[in-house]
C-alpha cells in the first residue's frame, strides 16, 4: 500500500505578518535563569538599549517603554497628549487605523475619519483640505498608520508632514510603525514625526509583549498641558527614570529585555540601511512572483502601485474561498503558515476567504522567501487554482538583482 508522504515534518515556517520569525540568537539570549531586577546586568543594560532603539527609530528624542502590545501603545500615545473631548483626525487605509480610532473613542476623544479604502494610500490633498478648513485648530493630532498590516498599504509620512506644514496646522503628527519599523524606511526626526509607536514582535524580532512610544519636544509640550494622565500611562517617568523600575512602572519583562538586546545587536551589526535594503529586495521578489501568478489567474496584489506597497507585508486577493483553501493546504501539507485576510471583509462574510497575507518582516532571508513562494506555487498547483507560470523564475531574477 502506498502511503501519502508527509511533507510537513521539517522546521515550521510562520509567514504571517507578526508575530514574526524569531532569530535563534534572540531565543538563546532569553533562555536563562531569572535575573536580578534590583542591580547588575539587567538595569545596567538599559541606557545602551534605549540608545540603540532610538537608532532604529531614527530619533534623538525620547522613548517610553510599556509592557504591552501595539494596542497599549495606541492608548499610551493618546493618553499623554489628547484630552477627552478633543478631536483627532484619522486618515484610514486599512483596519488598523480604525482600531486606533476606536481606542481614541474609548478615551472620550472625538475621532474624525478620512477613509481611503483598502487598496489605496492616503490622499494628501484631501487631508490638506480638511486641515485648512479646521481654522480654529480643533484637531489636536493626526493618527497615521505608516503600513497598515491588513491591506499592506504603505503611506508617505514625510508627505503627510509636508501637507500639515503647508496647511499651517499645529496638530501632532503621530505614526503607527508597528508593522513597518525595522522593515520599511522610516525617519522619525527627518520626517518631522512627533509621536511614533511600535511593538517588539515584528521588525524587532522579539516575542510579543513590549511596546514603545517615541516622542519629541512638541509632543512633550502637549503632555505638559494635559491636566491629568494616569500614572500607568504617563510617559514622563518612563522616559526619564530615576530608578530602573520606573522604565516599566513596576517589574521589568526581564527576558524580553535580553531578547531585545540581542535583536538590536543583530540589526545594528547588519546596519539599518542594509536591513531596509534586504526587505526591499525580498519584497520585490514576492511582488514579481505574485505578478506572474496573477498574469493568467485570479491571484492579485491588493496594492496596484509598487510605490505604495509595504516591504514588510503583502496582502493578496484570490477568489473566495480559495485563499483559505490555499492557507489550509500549505499549513497542513508543508508546515508553512500564511496570514489570514485580516479586516478585508466583515468576519463571517465569505469574502474573508478571498484574501490572504504574507509576512516578510524581520528575520527573513532569500532562501526563506524562495521557500515561501515555492510553497505557495505547490499549493496553487495541488489545488488546481488557475495561476500564471514563471513566478519562481521572476522571484529569482529579483533576488539575483536582474
Ligand atoms: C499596524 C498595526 N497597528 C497596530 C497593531 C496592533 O498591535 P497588537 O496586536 O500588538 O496590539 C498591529 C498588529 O498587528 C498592526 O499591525
Amino acid at each position: 500500500m502506498t502511503q501519502k508522504p508527509n511533507l510537513s515534518a521539517g522546521r515550521d515556517y510562520l509567514a504571517i505578518p507578526g508575530p514574526s520569525v524569531m532569530p535563534d540568537a534572540v531565543l538563546q539570549a532569553m533562555h536563562r535563569a531569572a535575573p536580578n531586577i534590583y542591580a547588575g546586568e539587567l538595569p545596567d543594560m538599559m541606557p545602551d538599549l534605549i540608545a540603540d532603539l532610538k537608532r532604529v527609530a531614527r530619533t534623538k528624542h525620547d522613548v517610553a517603554i510599556y509592557i504591552g502590545n501595539g494596542h497599549a501603545t495606541w492608548e499610551a500615545a493618546l493618553a499623554n497628549t489628547v484630552a477627552p473631548g478633543e478631536t483627532v483626525l484619522v486618515p484610514a487605509t486599512g483596519r488598523f487605523a480604525h482600531g486606533w480610532a476606536d481606542m481614541a473613542t474609548g478615551l472620550g476623544i472625538k475621532t474624525e475619519m478620512l477613509d481611503f479604502g483598502q487598496s489605496a494610500p492616503m490622499d494628501m490633498a484631501r487631508i490638506g483640505d480638511r486641515l485648512r478648513a479646521d481654522t480654529d485648530h480643533k484637531i489636536k493630532a493626526v493618527l497615521a498608520v505608516h503600513v497598515d498590516t491588513s491591506t499592506s498599504v504603505r503611506n508617505d509620512i514625510a508627505a503627510l508632514r509636508a501637507v500639515m506644514d503647508e496647511a499651517g496646522h499645529p496638530a501632532l503628527l503621530m505614526a503607527d510603525c508597528i508593522a513597518s519599523l525595522g522593515c520599511d524606511v522610516f525617519e522619525m526626526d527627518g520626517w518631522g514625526v512627533d509621536v511614533m509607536i511600535t511593538g517588539c514582535q515584528k521588525g524587532l524580532m522579539v516575542p510579543p509583549g513590549v511596546g514603545f512610544v517615541f516622542f519629541n519636544d512638541k509632543a512633550a509640550g502637549a503632555r505638559a498641558r494635559m491636566s491629568r494622565v494616569s500614572r500607568y500611562w504617563d510617559w514622563v517617568p518612563r522616559a526619564a527614570p530615576e530608578e530602573f523600575f520606573q522604565y516599566w512602572n513596576g517589574t521589568a519583562p526581564t527576558h524580553h529585555v535580553y531578547g531585545l538586546r540581542k535583536a538590536l545587536d543583530l540589526i545594528h551589526a547588519e546596519g539599518m540601511e542594509a536591513v531596509w535594503q534586504r526587505h526591499g529586495v525580498l519584497a520585490r521578489a514576492i511582488w514579481a512572483a505574485c505578478e506572474a501568478w496573477g498574469g493568467q489567474g485570479k491571484l492579485a496584489l491588493n496594492v496596484a502601485d509598487p510605490a505604495h506597497r509595504s516591504h514588510a507585508v503583502t496582502s493578496l486577493r484570490l477568489e473566495s474561498p480559495q485563499a483559505t483553501a490555499l492557507r489550509d493546504w500549505t499549513q497542513k501539507e508543508l508546515g508553512l503558515t500564511l496570514g489570514i485576510g485580516l479586516g478585508m471583509a466583515p468576519p463571517g462574510d465569505p469574502a474573508w476567504h478571498g484574501f490572504f497575507r504574507l509576512g516578510h518582516m524581520g528575520h527573513v532571508n532569500g532562501h526563506m522567501i524562495m521557500g515561501l513562494l515555492g510553497g505557495i506555487e505547490a499549493g496553487l498547483t495541488a489545488l488546481d487554482i488557475d495561476h500564471g507560470k514563471g513566478a519562481l523564475e521572476a522571484a529569482a531574477q529579483a533576488i539575483a538583482g536582474r
